[in-house]
């Protein structure tokens, strides 16, 4: 896809399917929250959180965590080859910033290439209020990735990601069930386990 056609993230390739979960880390953000994203992509899920984040006006910081190696797994390895096919060579990292740019998001969001266990380092401690994972969807790096990045989440915070049967064993090698919402094909715990009466619904 030529990247200028883009005008909106639909048009971004991926696996989105929790829009109602962006939304929700978003309303109950305050100014100047930091959110994080591990697992970026092409950008797809990225860059509706840094729409909705820009449309709050709150001046959210929002950040993008990518190793953008396209070979840690074969699906990857697939999809970049028929990117290739199709006549598009650019490296899925250049297609994000590309999709960022045609979505008017060349400033406004942070991206940071590097392995998300490792990039946790990057963060003071406490300083995130939302977090979300979607990343490498193994139980063992689930359970690596989180002990990471909990001293990083601030009071109140909120972690989740996709894809929770693929990585529920990390999850709760951490929280006990009853502190786990699943919500569609996601996971999402609130720290302090104050949970809203009404929880983020399923959604695009
Ligand atoms: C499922 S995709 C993300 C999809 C994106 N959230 C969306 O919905 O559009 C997973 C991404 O995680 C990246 N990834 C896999 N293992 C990683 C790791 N250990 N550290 C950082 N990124 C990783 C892959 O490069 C891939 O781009």
């Amino acid at each position: 896809m030529n990247p200028t056609q883009l005008k909106h993230w639909e048009k971004v390739g991926g696996w989105f399917n929790y829009a109602s979960i962006y939304n929700y880390f978003v309303s109950r953000a305050l100014s100047g929250d930091i959110i994080v994203e591990c697992g970026v992509w092409k950008g797809r899920s990225l860059i509706y959180l840094a729409d909705i984040a820009r449309l709050s006006g709150r001046g959210l910081k929002i950040f993008g965590i990518d190793a953008w190696k396209n070979d840690e797994e074969q699906i990857y390895r697939d999809l970049r080859a028929q990117d290739v096919r199709a006549g598009d060579s650019r490296t899925v990292y250049q297609q994000c910033l590309d999709n960022l740019a045609a979505c008017g998001f060349r400033a406004g969001v942070e991206l940071i290439q590097s392995d998300a266990i490792v990039a946790a380092r990057f963060f003071d401690d406490a300083s995130v209020s939302a977090l979300w994972l979607d990343d490498s969807h193994t139980h063992a790096h689930m359970r690596a990735e989180i002990a990471a990045w909990l001293p990083k989440l601030g009071p109140g915070a909120i972690i989740g990601g996709h894809d929770y049967r693929l990585v529920y064993e990390g999850v709760k090698y951490h929280f006990p069930p009853e502190r786990i919402d699943q919500i569609g094909t996601s996971w999402l715990v609130h720290l302090n386990d104050l949970r809203p009466a009404k929880a983020p619904q399923p959604g695009t």
